[in-house]
Parts: structure tokens; C-alpha cells; sequence
């Protein structure tokens, strides 16, 4: 709980006593003596004092007089009719309201009871023989006057003190209210915190919890990738090696083959599954499985048909100009037959009786969606009674066919050898 700081206490405290010297009042004083002339002479020494006389002319009306008010200091004559100075003294002592007012007994010396006096020695009383000295009667009773007024004034002050200190205690009250009421709050609001801190722990518990799954599906996926690829990899093997069976097959059947003409159909069939068989053996070779470097497949399919072909090299020359792509299973496998079926027409009916020449391929990029496939000759020519689309014959019907397929065109122009232009969608 927190206190006012002691500057605010003491302006507080200074406050109340500036208002407190403001409101000084008259002090009452009371004068009792049974004879009228004693009365006014006290009246006439204690007028320059200022304050309120109150005069008593027997014991009896002095005690009435205490019922009514309050006094600073009771100036008393011993010798009264009825209740004496001193029964009257010893009636106001039992008066709880009146036990501490100072009393000042008047009396003429002859009469001095110096016991009764000790008897009152302890309390606040003092005593003055008659006939009375002005001066001192005047100074003792402003001395009482002012001691009075210092006591009321002390009084006052701890009222005063009193309603501060009230008021402070109301004030640190209402902020003990206003701390319990905060600390609720932090408390409200702590608790409304941990639970979104609790909340987001589980978040991030949940997110690391599926980016585990995630990283374990990745893993499970590379590693299926892995294995299709492998599979693939495989599969692209055993066609080969099963192509290659095939040709093997027909190969062997040619021993049984007596006429040329029958041989060389066996020998064109066998050249086609071979080239089919060459692409499956790239790809198995290839890191990319689904694509091939076709400049390298069309050198080795074409120094093959050059070998099955026997043509004596120094007879036909083979100039290859291709540009390096990687071209898909999709168009590998019919540009492979295409070019297949050209270079063995060239081989095989360009250069007859020995003659020399030479036979050129060239293939490269022409767009951005587009090949060129160039295959040519410098032979003795194409026939001109044979329509290159439309003819008896399976090469170039296969060569069409295949054009067809893949959605390319061919042009020939025979003006010297022979020349097919290609034009391929990548
Ligand atoms: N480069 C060429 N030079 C000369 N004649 C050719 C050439 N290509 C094809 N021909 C002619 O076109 C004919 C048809 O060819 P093709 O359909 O491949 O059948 P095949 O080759 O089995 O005879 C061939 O018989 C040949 O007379
Ligand atoms: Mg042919």
C-alpha cells in the first residue's frame, strides 16, 4: 500500500494551522466573589486582556456558570457565604470537564491555610493575597489566557490532523482499491496471454509435427522416383535386348532366305527394329531417361546402316551436320525410322554399279517450336515415274506415314541427287 510523501503531509498539516489562527477567539474567564466592588475591581485589572469576563458572586453560580461553558481560568475568593473558595474548588476538580482548569485562589493573608493550599499544590492552582497587585494578577492570568489558547489551539490541530490523516487513509484505501483492482487485471490479462501461448505451442507443435510428415513424403517420394527411375532404366534395357533378339531372329531365318528379293526385305526389316533398338540403348545410356542426345544416336544409326550395308566407304562419303538436342521418346523413335528408311534408300539406290558420291545429313534447330531434317544425295537422281507420296513400296510409305503421325511435312527436290527437306514440331 502506498503513503503520502511527507512534503504533501506537512503542506496538509500547515494548511489547517493557517486556518486555525484565523479563527482565534475570545478565552472566557471567571471571576467569583460575593462582594460586587472586589468583582468590578477584577473586571477593571483584567479588561486590558481582552477577553470574555464572566462574573460569579457565590461558589453556587460559579458552578452554574461551568455547566454553561468552558474557562481558561476560575480567579476565586476563599471567603464566600455559603460553598467556600475551597469546596467550590474541590467540586469543580470533580467535575471531569472542568479537572484540569486552572483555578487562582484570592485571599487576605490572615486567612492562609497553608495545608489546604499544599493540598492543591499538585493541580493546576495558584494563589494571591489581597489586596491584589494588579500587574501580576494581570500577567498570571494572561499566562493561563495564553496557555489555554495554545492547548484549544493544539486541540484543534489534532482534529485537524485527525480529518487529514482520515482523508489520507481514504485515499490510500481507494488506492488499494485501484492496486487490486489493476492486479486483477494483469492477472486477467496474464492468464489471456499464457493462453495464447499455449495456443501458439501448439501451433508450432502442429507445423513441426507436418513439416516432419512432409520431409518424410519428400523422402518417400525421391526414393519412389529413384525406383521408377531404375524401372525405367531397366524396361528400356530389356526392349533392347529384345529388339535386338527380334533381329537376331531374322538374321538367322536369312540363312534359310534363297531369293535376293525375299533376303532384302528381311535385311530392310531387320535395320528398322535395329534402329528402334539403338534409341532404347540411348535412352538406358541416357542420365535423362525420358530424353535423348539424338546427335549422337543418328552417328551411330547411321555408321550401323553404313556397316550392314557394306558400302565401301571410300566409295560414298557420309557428311553428318547435326546440332546437339535432346529430343523425346515421342519423336525419337519416328525421326529414327525416317531417317533410317532415306540414308538406306541412298545407300541402296542412289550410287548403282560402283559409283562414288556422297550422302549428307543435317539436322538442327530452325525455331523455337521447329527442326529441320535434311537428308540428301548426289546419286544418280529420283526416279521421275515414282510419286514419293504415293508408291508401291513400304520405305516411303513408312517415311509418309510416319510424317503424318508426328505432324511434320516433306519435300523432295530432285533436281540433282536426291533431296528430302523435313520440317518437325518439337
Ligand atoms: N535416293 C534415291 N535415289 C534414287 N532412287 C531412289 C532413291 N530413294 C528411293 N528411290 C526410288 O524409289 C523407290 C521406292 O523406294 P522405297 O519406297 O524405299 O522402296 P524400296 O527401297 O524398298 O525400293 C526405290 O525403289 C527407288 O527406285
Ligand atoms: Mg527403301
Amino acid at each position: 500500500m502506498r503513503h503520502y510523501p511527507d512534503w504533501k503531509r506537512r503542506t496538509l498539516l500547515s494548511r489547517a494551522l493557517s486556518e486555525n489562527m484565523q479563527l482565534e477567539q475570545k478565552v472566557n474567564i471567571l471571576l467569583v466573589d460575593d462582594r460586587p466592588e472586589n468583582l468590578l475591581a477584577l473586571e477593571a485589572i483584567l479588561e486590558s486582556l481582552g477577553q470574555n469576563l464572566v462574573k460569579a458572586s457565590s461558589g453556587e453560580e460559579a458552578l452554574r456558570c461551568l455547566l454553561k461553558q468552558d474557562f481558561a481560568v476560575i480567579l476565586l475568593d476563599v471567603q464566600m457565604p455559603g460553598i467556600d473558595g475551597f469546596e467550590t474548588a474541590r467540586l469543580v476538580r470533580e467535575r471531569e470537564r472542568s479537572r484540569h482548569t486552572p483555578i487562582i485562589f484570592l485571599t487576605a493573608f490572615s486567612t492562609i491555610n497553608t495545608h489546604v493550599f499544599r493540598g492543591y499544590s499538585l493541580g493546576a492552582v495558584d494563589y494571591l493575597f489581597k489586596p491584589i497587585e494588579s500587574e501580576i494578577l494581570s500577567s498570571k492570568v494572561a499566562v493561563f489566557v495564553d496557555l489555554w489558547r495554545k492547548t484549544a489551539e493544539v486541540e484543534q490541530q489534532a482534529v485537524q490532523l485527525a480529518a487529514v490523516n482520515a482523508k489520507l487513509r481514504e485515499s490510500e484505501k481507494r488506492l488499494s482499491q485501484v492496486n487490486d483492482e489493476l492486479e486483477v487485471r494483469v492477472q486477467k490479462r496474464t492468464a489471456e496471454l499464457t493462453k495464447i501461448n499455449e495456443s501458439l505451442q501448439s501451433e508450432i507443435a502442429e507445423r513441426h509435427r507436418v513439416e516432419g510428415a512432409l520431409r518424410v513424403s519428400t523422402e518417400q517420394l525421391r526414393a519412389s522416383l529413384i525406383e521408377k527411375e531404375v524401372l525405367l532404366k531397366e524396361i528400356h534395357h530389356r526392349v533392347k535386348n529384345n529388339l535386338q533378339i527380334i533381329s537376331s531372329l531374322l538374321n538367322l531365318q536369312t540363312d534359310y532366305i534363297h531369293d535376293q528379293r525375299d533376303l532384302e526385305i528381311f535385311k530392310v526389316s531387320q535395320n528398322r527394329i535395329e534402329s528402334m533398338a539403338l534409341i532404347h540403348e540411348k535412352l538406358y545410356q541416357s542420365k535423362d531417361l525420358a530424353r535423348i542426345e539424338f546427335c549422337e544416336y543418328i552417328q551411330d544409326l547411321v555408321s550401323s546402316l553404313v556397316c550392314s550395308y557394306e558400302v565401301n566407304s571410300s566409295k560414298v562419303d557420309l557428311k553428318v551436320n547435326i546440332e546437339q538436342v535432346l529430343l523425346g521418346l515421342d519423336l525419337a523413335i519416328p525421326c529414327g525410322l525416317i531417317i533410317n528408311e532415306l540414308v538406306l534408300n541412298s545407300l541402296k539406290h542412289a550410287f548403282p554399279e560402283g559409283r562414288s558420291g556422297e550422302i549428307c545429313i543435317e539436322f538442327y534447330v530452325e525455331s523455337d517450336d521447329r527442326i529441320a531434317l535434311i537428308i540428301s544425295d548426289n546419286g544418280i537422281g529420283f526416279p521421275q515415274g515414282i510419286d514419293f507420296r504415293n508408291t508401291e513400296s513400304l520405305g516411303l510409305q513408312l517415311v509418309n506415314s510416319l510424317m503424318n503421325q508426328i505432324g511434320g511435312t516433306i519435300e523432295l527436290n530432285a533436281t540433282q541427287g536426291t533431296e528430302f527437306k523435313m520440317k518437325l514440331p518439337m
